[in-house]
């Protein structure tokens, strides 16, 4: 695991600390429609400026392609960071210049502001280290807090790092040891539930998880490519026929290094894809030629929630079936109810990824499990075994 150094022991009073956040958050109609980024950043915030710090926040927003695009200013942002942290927080609208010089140098300690959007200038995603040693001009020290964020080898996430002292904030620090927790060096048994449509976008974090995990439990419309790819019957279901050898090659590999795939045995299917439409169970090898896979069965679910119950670490990906569709969330929900039970008997239980979060708060148990990631992108490389450039960068 790489090391890096934390805000543990850091004397950050008076000292200009620029913070690398994700403040990448879902807008619409102009409203933030989910703090929970926000709230998630608090911590660092709140202890850097609690310490005395001089807190100047970097952040992208949306993809601007290095253009000034009003509709990606972080203004609204920083209003209602400001909000969520109940302190003021300030705004300048660039990330370098003589406005960025002027506002730091008439900061307080323990005050707080937010630059404009990164991405504004080109040299952002690019990695520039021009750009990098621009904004370095306005700090002493350098604080990564952005995990979900740090798959990108941009100019604010690596050059920076690599310009001034650098530490990983509380957040990057708890989504680390999280992640250690559950891949690292984990508890053992240790299993994996991977779900979602498609095995074309998963393909690396299946490969790398067979030789990490003992139990990987596939669910969503890529179990069909696996059973498909055995020889049975998907009828309407999606699934993906270029893929079957590869996914044959995948169950062969599993074996061989000691991991078993546990693909479910039967299907609620349904000969259209509506809310509510009639349904019926079937076996997961014989799905009527006009019928669909929308979700598992019943003794899918109860196999899997018995594997859960066996495990000591557990980390989830994707939803088990259309789970934004009713009927078709059935599995999906007892798997999240089964999972925040098995969390309080002592599992060690780490969930990521957009379409799961939003199935864990459909749930309403997302504080029930020991972590849940606020990374999309950057879980997935994670999962996959990719070395993050953003974490790489702050390495000891
Ligand atoms: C995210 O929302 O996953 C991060 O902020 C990264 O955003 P990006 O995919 O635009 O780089």
């Amino acid at each position: 695991m790489t090391t890096y150094r934390t805000l543990d022991g850091l004397a950050v009073a008076g000292k200009r600390v620029l913070v690398r956040a994700d403040l990448n958050v879902p807008l619409r109609d102009g409203r933030i429609t989910d703090l929970t980024r926000l709230e998630r950043l608090s911590t660092t915030i709140a202890e850097l400026a609690g310490k005395g710090a001089k807190v100047i926040i970097l952040s992208h927003f949306d993809r601007p392609n290095g253009q000034r695009v009003a509709a990606m200013s972080l203004r609204p942002v920083a209003e209602a960071l400001g909000a969520v942290l109940a302190r003021p927080v300030g705004f300048v609208d660039d990330c370098i210049g003589d406005h960025v010089a002027a506002a730091v140098a008439a900061m307080a300690n323990g005050d707080v502001i937010v630059l404009e959007n990164t991405r504004f200038h080109d040299g952002e995603e690019a990695n520039d280290r021009a750009l990098a040693a621009l904004i370095a001009l306005q700090g002493d020290l350098f604080v990564n807090d952005a995990f979900s964020a740090a798959h990108r080898a941009h100019a604010t996430t690596e050059a920076l790092a690599r310009l001034l002292p650098s530490y990983a904030g509380r957040l990057m620090q708890a989504e680390l040891d999280a992640l250690n927790a559950a891949l690292g060096t984990p508890q053992r048994p240790v299993g994996a539930i991977v779900g979602g449509s498609k095995v074309s976008t998963k393909l690396d974090l299946l490969t790398n998880l067979i030789t990490k995990v003992d139990v990987l439990v596939i669910g969503g419309a890529m179990a069909n490519t696996f059973l498909a790819a055995q020889g049975a019957e998907l009828g309407k279901s999606l699934q993906e026929p270029s893929l079957h050898a590869t996914a044959r090659q995948i169950m062969h590999d599993a074996q061989a290094a000691g991991c078993t795939i546990l693909l479910p045995s039967d299907f609620v299917v349904s000969t259209v894809f509506a809310a509510n439409p009639p349904t019926r169970i079937v076996p997961a090898d014989a799905v009527p030629t006009d019928c669909m896979a929308l979700d598992l069965g019943p003794a899918s679910i109860d196999a899997i929630i018995a594997a859960v119950h066996k495990l000591k670490t557990l980390i989830w990906n994707g939803p088990l079936g259309a789970f934004e569709t009713k009927p078709f969330d059935t599995a999906t929900m007892r798997l999240a109810a089964a999972v925040a039970t098995a969390t309080k008997a002592g599992l060690i239980s780490v969930a990521g990824g957009g379409d799961t979060v939003a199935a864990l708060k459909q749930a309403g148990i997302t504080e029930q499990l020991t972590y849940v990631s606020s990374a999309g992108g950057a879980f997935l490389e994670w999962m996959e075994g990719k070395t993050l450039p953003g974490v790489a960068a702050l390495a000891a």
